[in-house]
């Protein structure tokens, strides 16, 4: 068989998986959630959600990915020949893809709007409606910042674990994390902080529903990138002394920071001008602040073009981060089950996402009259994977680390055959047994009832 790559450190393994959790989620939808679902109550309750089912899953992930070094298709061909158990390869594999394809529409978008900020573009007199529905709804312009994106993600993947994915992990999350600390700390200087912080974090426990437990767990398990493949394939190239309970610690706790971090960035400079209201997800980022940035600092137009360009750039980073971790999956299954060269494999992926995301991104504009279910191409691409496929997958995921495999093996997996001491071996199976599944289940009906 052909050398696998791995990862050659420990902060590697960690700034890569983190860079695939971080993403569009954390920016965007996490804020909001927080702030339209009872502020600090939500915190609590996403905490207690990353800490017991996030972290479990994960996990379990790991464990899959390592244990069999091999992509997520044939991880579970080799724990469970012949039985229908390999699903839940298939699904990884199939839900990366997908999600890919629209996951790059978006992402276009936020290179558009990082090179329209820092040309100085996003200028006081735009109507940002019109300028964004412009922008969406053109044949074009989203097509061609797709493409480039794809490029970028493409040169990554192609230069192989250590030297593409880990390197530019290594490069991009301390970029990230230094931008949002500058953030951060001028958003501190901002009139609307107090109101902003208090509209985030004030705890109020009546808004606390069972929706609103289950769009927590819903919203812990897209942040951390869970049963999409990408953690699988991902932890197919850790080392054997790799901890796998303290890398998903540590990469659930950089993204929950970054995500608080962005609400810290988001609602101050929102509540700075009057009569804006906090929208949501892309409503938010697109449309309501390039206004908010502008009027927020019409004193100092420099700085508020500095905040701009550097918020449109933390949003690109971390886009690109995570759409690396969903070439991967799809990239690696090709090169090693159907033995492509890894080159080829990843050529094909490209092509194929691009083919399918120019679809998705025309599907808003010239091709919205084309429908199926009522829904336009872009909207089903995420109804069917996120809503239906991904649930779904990380049932299999818990039911089968929890119930299929070998406990043996799953145990020397999570202390590395006995040399760790890992206390909460017991409570970790109860929880990828019991109590991840059901929760799951939960959140899946729910969403089906709901659309
Ligand atoms: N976790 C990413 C986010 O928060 C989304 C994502 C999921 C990215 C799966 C890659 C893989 O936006």
């Amino acid at each position: 068989m052909a050398h696998r790559g791995s990862f050659g450190s420990k902060i590697g393994v960690v700034l890569a998986a983190a860079g695939s959790a971080v993403g569009l989620g954390n920016v965007w939808r996490f804020p909001t959630e927080v702030g339209n679902n009872g502020g600090a109550a939500f915190i609590l309750i996403y905490l207690a959600c990353v800490l017991f089912i996030g972290i479990p899953v994960m996990v379990s992930e790991f464990v899959i990915g390592r244990s069999t070094h091999a992509n997520t298709i044939g991880a579970f061909r080799k724990l469970a020949p012949k039985t229908w158990w390999r699903i839940g390869g298939i699904e990884g594999v199939f839900v990366a893809f997908f999600i890919f394809c629209y996951y790059i529409i978006v992402s276009g978008w936020t290179l558009h709007y990082t090179v329209a900020s820092f040309a100085n573009h996003l200028t006081a007199d735009q109507d940002y409606k019109v300028y964004f529905q412009d922008f969406v709804t053109s044949p074009w312009e989203p097509v061609v910042y797709a493409v480039v994106f794809m490029l970028m993600v493409h040169v990554i993947i192609v230069r192989g674990v250590q030297n593409g994915i880990e390197r530019c992990s290594k490069l991009m999350m301390p970029m990230l994390l230094l931008i949002i600390a500058v953030l951060v700390i001028c958003s501190f200087s901002m009139s609307g902080f107090t109101e902003g912080m208090s509209f985030m974090l004030r705890p109020d426990f009546s808004k606390v529903t069972t929706t609103v437990v289950l769009s927590a767990v819903g919203q812990a398990f897209y942040s951390l990138s869970l049963a999409m493949g990408c953690l699988c394939t991902y932890a197919s190239y850790f080392g054997p002394d790799t901890n796998l309970t303290k890398t998903a610690m540590s990469v659930s706790l950089i993204d929950t920071c970054v995500a608080v971090l962005c609400g810290f960035i988001i609602f101050p400079a929102v509540f700075s001008v009057p009569g804006v209201e906090p929208g949501e997800g892309p409503g938010l980022v697109f449309i309501t602040l390039p206004h908010v940035f502008n009027i927020a600092f019409h004193n100092v137009p420099l700085i508020g073009y500095v905040f701009s360009g550097l918020f449109y750039l933390l949003l690109l980073l971390s886009a690109l981060t995570s759409a690396i971790s969903l070439h991967e999956p799809v990239t690696a299954y090709l090169h090693e089950e159907w033995h492509l060269s890894r080159h080829r494999a990843a050529c094909l992926v490209t092509l194929g996402c691009i083919l399918l995301g120019v679809a998705c991104s025309l599907s808003m504009g010239v091709w919205n009259d084309f429908r199926i279910f009522g829904l336009c191409l872009f909207d089903l691409f995420d109804f069917v994977s996120a809503k239906i496929i991904l649930p779904l997958g990380g049932i299999i995921i818990c039911l089968f680390v929890g119930w299929k495999l070998d406990r043996q093996l799953v145990y020397d997996e999570v202390t590395n055959r006995g040399a760790l001491r890992i206390r909460f071996f017991r409570l970790y199976l109860f929880l990828v047994r019991w109590v991840a599944p059901i929760a799951i289940a939960l959140i899946f009906i729910n969403e089906l009832l709901n659309s």
